[in-house]
């Protein structure tokens, strides 16, 4: 046995049944024995969240949070949306899993909609989004060979730099950011970078080598610090796409689904990838569910027997998936976001620049840049906390705001408030 497990036994056999998750444990010492047993994903704020409701969050000691992040955009229906947890416990209980080695009917009735909805003709689900973009390069690489008649082991997949598409060994193949891939090599072949919201680079790239397959972009990047490209981008995009026959692969999985004002953040230049990547608030932040979106011909490339998930196409997720996407649709939610984006902007553009140097953001998704000479990001996340608001930054200085998309302009003018006056008492204390 190792020797963590036997450890967690060892606690366990002294404690009553039950006691592992129920025990009344400090916020101190809850977050000990996560540093002792756990391994490591992100950086994690010094705050134990034990519940959540709509756009609020509790602690352990019952302190109330607003939470600006959404589970990194993903809580769009906020948290615990009565109808998600009902179509959950039901399904749960009639039946949560199968595999697609049976047909069952969520699966089905998620496809139907989620198409008739975006005017794709197929969707293929997975479970993370890393998967679901991992899911796209198999099919532009198999039709680059197939239908494009590229030279075998020869196919090339083009991103732009700042890229963020997940952990996996040939997401941070394609990364430019140091922490995400050094280290890690020797990573995937055949994958290329070319500078983010730079037409005439893509074009060169395109036009040197006559063995790209596809170009996998994020419409607005997330991770990168919510960058926003120039207007007609995606539309030059398409346009260059189209005109070297080279797929193009949109990752939405954090733009996508109402965040910026839109069903697609695609939709703001009104252009059609030929893939698009969805995940994240595809499910409501229940359960994970992604996919991939596109035309017959493509998604088809992928011919029974060749790709697959124990739990992509699961029940329990696509029924999940299913009422997350009517109550975005039924809620308005992108009509609610583009207007409440716009009272972000407003408040947050008014930031003197000595503390905030650049204000980015689209929708509910959106980054205050922090002056880094004024401070850094962990410090006034920290402080935030204090006041009762959940964030954390990107790249150090860069403050995102993304919350559920639920969350009522009184409740968001007041998250604005708490972030403006921490950073002007922030300032007073710097001068003290
Ligand atoms: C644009 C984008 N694509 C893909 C991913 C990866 O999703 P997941 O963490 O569910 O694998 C993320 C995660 O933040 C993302 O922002």
């Amino acid at each position: 046995m190792r020797s963590a497990t036997r450890n967690l036994f060892a606690v366990a056999s002294t404690l009553p049944r039950n006691a592992i998750i129920s025990r009344a444990l400090s916020a101190r010492q809850i977050i000990d024995r996560d540093e002792r047993y756990g391994g490591h994903h992100f950086k994690t704020l010094p705050v134990v969240i034990s519940r959540g409701q709509g756009v609020y969050c509790w602690d352990k000691d019952g302190k109330r949070y607003t939470d600006l992040l959404g589970g990194f955009a993903t809580m769009n229906q906020g948290h615990s949306h009565p109808r998600l947890v009902r179509v959950m416990q039901q399904q749960a209980a009639t039946l949560a899993h199968t595999s697609r080695a049976f047909y069952s009917e969520p699966h089905g009735a998620l496809g139907e909609y989620i198409t008739n909805l975006t005017g794709y003709d197929r969707f293929l689900p997975m479970n993370t989004g890393v998967e679901a973009g991992d899911t796209a390069l198999k099919i532009a690489r198999r039709w680059g060979y197939r239908t494009k008649k590229i030279q075998s082991n020869r196919a090339t997949v083009v991103f732009a730099r700042g890229n963020y598409w997940g952990r996996s060994l040939a997401a941070l193949s394609s990364s430019t950011d140091p922490p995400c891939y050094t280290d890690f090599g020797p990573y995937m072949p055949a994958f290329e970078n070319v500078p983010y919201n730079d037409l005439a680079a893509l074009e060169r790239k395109f036009s040197d080598n006559p063995d790209i397959c596809a170009f996998m972009v994020e419409p607005i990047q997330g991770e990168a610090g919510v960058n926003i490209p120039s207007k007609g981008y995606l539309k030059g995009v398409r346009e260059l796409c189209t005109k070297y026959n080279v797929l193009w692969i949109a990752d939405e999985v954090q733009t996508g689904l109402c965040r910026t004002g839109k069903l697609f953040a695609v939709d703001h230049e009104a252009v059609k990838p030929d893939m698009l990547v969805v995940g994240k608030a595809l499910s409501g932040g229940m359960y994970p569910v992604s996919g991939v979106l596109g035309k017959s011909e493509i998604i088809l490339t992928l011919e029974t027997g060749v790709h697959g998930s124990t739990f992509g196409g699961s029940p329990l997720g696509q029924a999940v998936a299913l009422e997350a996407l009517k109550i975005l649709e039924e809620e308005k939610l992108a009509d609610k976001a583009a207007a409440l984006g716009k009272i972000v902007q407003t408040e947050l553009e008014k930031v003197p620049k000595d503390m905030a140097i650049e204000f980015r953001g689209r929708g509910l998704l959106a980054g205050l840049k922090l002056n880094p000479d004024f401070a850094n990001g962990w410090d006034i996340c920290t402080r935030l906390i204090n006041r009762g608001l959940l964030t954390r930054p990107a790249h150090n200085y860069i403050i995102r705001i993304s919350p559920p998309l639920i969350i009522n302009e009184e409740q968001l003018k007041q998250a604005l408030t708490i972030i403006t006056d921490t950073l002007y008492e922030y300032k007073k204390e710097k001068k003290n």
